[in-house]
């Protein structure tokens, strides 16, 4: 694998897929300190809090799951659900499996596929997470849509996703760290500046909190609240359907 800059191409989601299997072997260290290493307790907060509102689910779905963070958190408090990820990056997926052979996770499995082209069973899991993914999908509605249909009744979805300050001051710091220092990292540590380019520009066209909690009451999931992390840079969303 190289380290090159992804080539300009009319498919977003080829686009994508290239991006985050050229980052891979960097993004645990970049999201590490990105975020002064405040991420992992984060995607702690959003797990315990999706099980508060189902508590040991049988089955769960990790959509996007990247490098597995969020599967081995709900392994860690609901040691006894079958965990299914899914991802479409071939190198992100590597590196999730080797983080759960070495943690030897059991009842867990991984599939390298486009989430947004996937055929699971409609109403087959209790607990669905993502993280830090739907800003990526491309599709939106359609992917909250295929969530909620994915869901069981009483299902849990978790979203964790960057969010928007709504102080200004707050917002003013968050954004020139954001838009400046955030390429300058990942042009130093993953050399790659288009993908960290392409991190902060995915901000200018994501929901607001209050946008995607009203899509997902939309969509049809009866109950939704949000939590606003450090501020509002970050967002959980619980939905229950
Ligand atoms: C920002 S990473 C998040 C990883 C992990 N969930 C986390 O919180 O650290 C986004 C992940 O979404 C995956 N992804 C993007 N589009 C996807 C799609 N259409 N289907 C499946 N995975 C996708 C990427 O490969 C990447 O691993």
């Amino acid at each position: 694998m190289t380290n090159t800059c992804i080539k300009s191409t009319p498919d977003k989601a080829e686009y994508i897929n290239q991006m985050f299997n050229m980052i891979a072997p960097k993004y645990d260290l970049l999201n590490l300190l990105m975020t002064f290493g405040m991420h992992y307790k984060w995607k702690e907060d959003a797990i315990k809090l999706g099980l508060k509102e189902f508590q040991s689910p049988k089955n769960a779905l990790d959509v996007c799951t990247g490098t597995g963070d969020l599967a081995i958190l709900l392994k860690k408090y609901s040691p006894e659900t079958e965990v299914t990820c899914i991802d479409n990056s071939k190198n992100m997926i590597e590196l999730a499996e080797k983080k759960f052979n070495n943690l030897k996770l059991k009842n867990i499995s991984l599939i390298t596929k486009d989430f947004e082209a996937s055929t699971f069973k409609q109403e087959s899991f209790n607990f669905i997470s993502i993280g830090f993914g739907l800003r990526n999908l491309i599709n939106k509605e359609k992917s909250t849509e295929r969530i909620f249909n994915l869901l069981n009744k009483n299902g849990v979805f978790v979203c964790i996703d960057l969010g928007y300050p709504t102080n200004k001051f707050w917002q003013s710091i968050y954004f020139t760290y954001f838009f400046n220092t955030i390429p300058k990292l990942g042009e130093v540590i993953a050399k790659n500046k288009d993908a960290y380019t392409y991190l902060p520009n995915s901000l200018k066209t994501w929901l607001k909190q209050e946008e995607l909690k009203s899509l997902l009451l939309k969509t049809g999931f009866k109950k939704c609240y949000f939590k606003n992390i450090f501020g509002g840079i970050v967002a959980i969303h619980i939905a229950v359907k």
